[in-house]
């Protein structure tokens, strides 16, 4: 599903990510582990084609995303979710209007999108507050709201950046729980983070990254016998 091979990026000719080789199946859930600075950003960013490789081949579902054409990358990335961090809610909106805004943005007819919009928000347990303002929220159901606006054009991969950074522990791994949902029915998951203790025995496949070069974790481990 993602096959990295031989990736290098740099920025301004700083080495960001070395050498990178690794694969990820379809349906897998997949942590990328590494200190700050080690390059986990940069690698979700390569798979979303918010940056482009400096050398070597990213593959997204059977796509070079490295050397897509920029009319390509919209049809790419809706069938991604993306949670990056710099993606703001609207804070003026309900609950519900974030979510319907993917929705919109592909012309889907407004009686499918607020059907839609509404099941993505009751599979995050937020149906209740579609009226209320994202302000509202705690900050861990305000990463339900990023993670039901990323799901609701029902992509193959979500990705997420530090979906869980400044959720105390029982919020994080609500959170993650809920990623866990989605990754039972079949889409691939995507989790940056820096907290190896939200993520322990929660799944066998963990790129981990140092200084921008693979740790370990490569391919996904075999089944057990
Ligand atoms: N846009 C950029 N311009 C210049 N350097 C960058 C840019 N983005 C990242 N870097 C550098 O690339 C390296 C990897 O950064 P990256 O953000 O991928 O790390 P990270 O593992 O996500 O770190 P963190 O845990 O702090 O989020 C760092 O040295 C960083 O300073
Ligand atoms: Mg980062």
């Amino acid at each position: 599903m993602i096959q990295f091979t031989q990736v290098h990026k740099s920025y301004q000719g700083i080495e960001a990510l070395s050498a990178l080789t690794f694969e990820i199946e379809a349906g897998e859930l997949v942590f990328i582990a590494g200190r700050s600075g080690a390059g986990k950003s940069t690698l979700l960013k390569l798979v979303a084609a918010i940056e482009r490789p400096s050398a070597g081949t990213v593959n997204v579902a059977g796509q070079n995303v490295g050397r897509m054409k920029n009319k390509g990358i919209p049809y790419l990335r809706r069938n991604l979710g993306l949670i990056f961090q710099d993606q703001k809610l609207l804070l003026d909106r309900s609950v519900l209007a974030n979510v319907l805004l993917p929705l919109m943005v592909v012309g889907t007819a407004p009686k499918d999108a607020a059907r839609r919009a509404r099941a993505a928000l009751d599979k995050v347990g937020l149906l209740e507050r579609e009226r209320a303002s994202p302000l509202s929220l705690s900050g861990g159901d305000q990463q339900r709201l990023a993670i039901a606006r990323a799901i609701v054009n029902r992509p193959s991969v979500l990705i997420a950046d530090e979906p869980t950074a400044n959720l105390d522990r029982e919020a994080a791994l609500r959170v993650l729980e809920i990623f866990r949902d989605f990754n039972r029915v079949g889409v691939t998951v995507l989790i940056a983070t820096h907290d190896r203790a939200l993520f322990t025995g929660l799944s066998p496949h963990v790129i981990e990254l140092e200084g921008g070069r693979l740790a370990s974790g490569g391919s996904a481990p075999s089944s057990p016998p």
